[in-house]
Order: structure tokens, then C-alpha cells, then sequence
């Protein structure tokens, strides 16, 4: 038998599962610097473990020449959102996308598992750059709620206690469990417009915050520090009013203060 280099094997699905924990995280940052709710809350990837990949070619038959092609999870990331709508959202952004290609779809939310198991699942193809050229790759994405996935992780560590072979007593405890986190997804998603609405607030506020005290600092190279000190001791008075409203009227003034300062700069180097 031919012998398996694992290592070179699985360099190219680190590699994807790198770069698509950096792009979709970077998607979330984009969200959050346009003051937009994110539907991506949090990106997690993963390599299955060799042991993991045999323990699945055995249990599926599949033999190893067919094993890259067969075992779609080999790279594998997980999105995770706070509401259950967010999910059909994220599955439309990678069907959009030109740099993957999907696959295959299966939908365990409006059909969930036996096991109570919920999530959307996409295989993706993905091409990654390797010393020996192109290759496409395929990715596993499983986008899920946070309560779906709190439920997956337990339930995944009892099937690995139990190994795959849970007591009835704890499968009830289990199903119990998986009602329990569909009622709680609902309820969120009744708040979800209140929740949004509060979190784009919360960004907002970080962004302004941010941007005020980059102009401050501009304005500190720019005129005499007496001045800067008062305007910042102006900011520090309306940041303790909580009043989004006011906050984005003091950057406008801000703004117009630096403005002046900057044409007055430009007049001057024109001068010579
Ligand atoms: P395997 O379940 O890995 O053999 O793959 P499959 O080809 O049957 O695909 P499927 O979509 O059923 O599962 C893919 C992945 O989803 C699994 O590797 C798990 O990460 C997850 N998953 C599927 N079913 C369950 C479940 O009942 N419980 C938990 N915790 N995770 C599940
Ligand atoms: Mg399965």
C-alpha cells in the first residue's frame, strides 16, 4: 500500500480553512464599520483530525484513493449567528460569492435530525494556491445559532462519551433539551428588531467615539494644545450625557473645527 503523507495531504484544507475564517470574520468587521448589524456573530474553523478521517472512511467503506473526494468535511467552518433568521442571510452572502462554489446544500432546520440535531449545512468548493498549482478544494460551512450550536457541542460530547450509543434516559433529556432551544430561538427572534436596533446603537456610539477622538488627535498636530484640551474636556462632558443624538452633532462641529484648521494649514504651506 501506497504510504499516506498526512501532513502534505491536509496542508491545502488548513490553508482554505484559514482563509475562510479571515474572510468571513472580515465580513462581520464590514458589517460593523458601516454602524450594519453583522448576521455572522462568530467564525470558527478546523481540520478533521486524521483519526477522525479514518474513523469516517471505516464507518462509510471508503477506500483512500476515493477519501478526498468522499469525506466533504476534511475542512470544515462553522459560522455561528444570534438568530435563527440570520441563517438564511449568511447561505445567501456564500451563494453570492465568486470565490466559492456550492455544492451541495442539506437544510436540518426545516428538517431536523432524529437526534433533534439543527443546523444548514453547505459543501463548498474552494480553490486554493499551492506550490504544485491550483486546487479545489471541498469545505464543509455549518452556519447555526448559538443556541443550536450550545446544544450540538452537548450533544456531541455525550455521543462521544457514550460512544454514539446514548442511554434512552439521556436521549429523552436530550430531545427535551431540543424543544427547548427551538422555543428559545423563537423568543430571541420575537426581540430580534429590539436586539438589532440596540446593538447598531452600540456600534454606532463605538464608531463616533473612535472617529471624534482620531480627529482630536489630528487636531492636537494641527493648533495649540490649550484648545484641544478644552475640546476634549467637551467631549468627555457630553460622552458622560449617553445621548447618541448630541455625540454626532459634537463630531459634525468637530469636524468643521478641523476643517478649518486643515485650509488654514494649506494657506500657509501655499505661501511658501
Ligand atoms: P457525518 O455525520 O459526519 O457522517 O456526515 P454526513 O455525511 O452524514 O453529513 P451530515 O450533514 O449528517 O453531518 C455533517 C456534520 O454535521 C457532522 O460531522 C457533525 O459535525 C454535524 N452533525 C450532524 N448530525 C449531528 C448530530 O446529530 N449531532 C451533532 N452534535 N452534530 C451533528
Ligand atoms: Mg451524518
Amino acid at each position: 500500500m501506497e504510504i499516506q503523507l498526512w501532513r502534505s495531504l491536509l496542508d491545502p484544507y488548513a490553508l482554505a480553512v484559514k482563509e475562510l475564517t479571515l474572510k468571513f470574520e472580515h465580513l462581520r468587521q464590514e458589517h460593523k464599520d458601516q454602524d450594519r448589524y453583522s448576521p455572522i456573530e462568530q467564525v470558527r474553523g478546523r481540520v478533521k483530525s486524521v483519526a477522525s478521517i479514518l474513523e469516517k472512511m471505516q464507518r462509510k467503506n471508503v477506500t483512500m484513493d476515493r477519501m478526498l473526494d468522499e469525506i466533504e468535511d476534511i475542512a470544515g467552518v462553522r459560522i455561528i449567528c444570534q438568530f435563527e433568521e440570520d441563517i438564511d442571510t449568511v447561505a445567501d452572502l456564500i451563494r453570492r460569492r465568486s470565490d466559492m462554489r456550492v455544492k451541495s446544500e442539506k437544510d436540518y432546520l426545516r428538517h431536523i435530525k432524529e437526534s433533534g440535531y439543527r443546523s444548514y449545512h453547505m459543501i463548498v468548493y474552494y480553490p486554493v494556491e499551492t506550490l504544485e498549482g491550483a486546487r479545489e478544494i471541498q469545505v464543509e460551512i455549518q452556519i447555526r445559532t448559538m443556541a443550536m450550536n450550545f446544544w450540538a457541542t452537548v450533544e456531541h460530547s455525550l455521543q462521544y462519551k457514550y460512544k454514539g450509543d446514548i442511554p434512552p434516559h439521556v436521549t429523552d433529556r436530550l430531545s427535551n433539551a431540543a424543544d427547548a432551544i427551538i422555543m428559545l430561538d423563537h423568543e430571541m427572534s420575537e426581540v430580534r428588531s429590539e436586539i438589532m436596533d440596540a446593538q447598531v446603537s452600540s456600534q454606532m456610539q463605538m464608531n463616533l467615539v473612535q472617529e471624534i477622538l482620531n480627529t482630536i488627535e489630528n487636531l492636537y498636530h494641527l493648533t495649540n494644545q490649550r484648545e484641544v484640551a478644552k475640546i476634549q474636556d467637551e467631549f468627555f462632558r457630553i460622552f458622560r450625557l449617553k445621548d447618541l443624538d448630541r455625540l454626532t452633532r459634537f463630531q459634525r462641529e468637530l469636524d468643521i473645527i478641523a476643517e478649518g484648521y486643515r485650509a488654514q494649514e494649506v494657506n500657509f504651506n501655499d505661501a511658501g
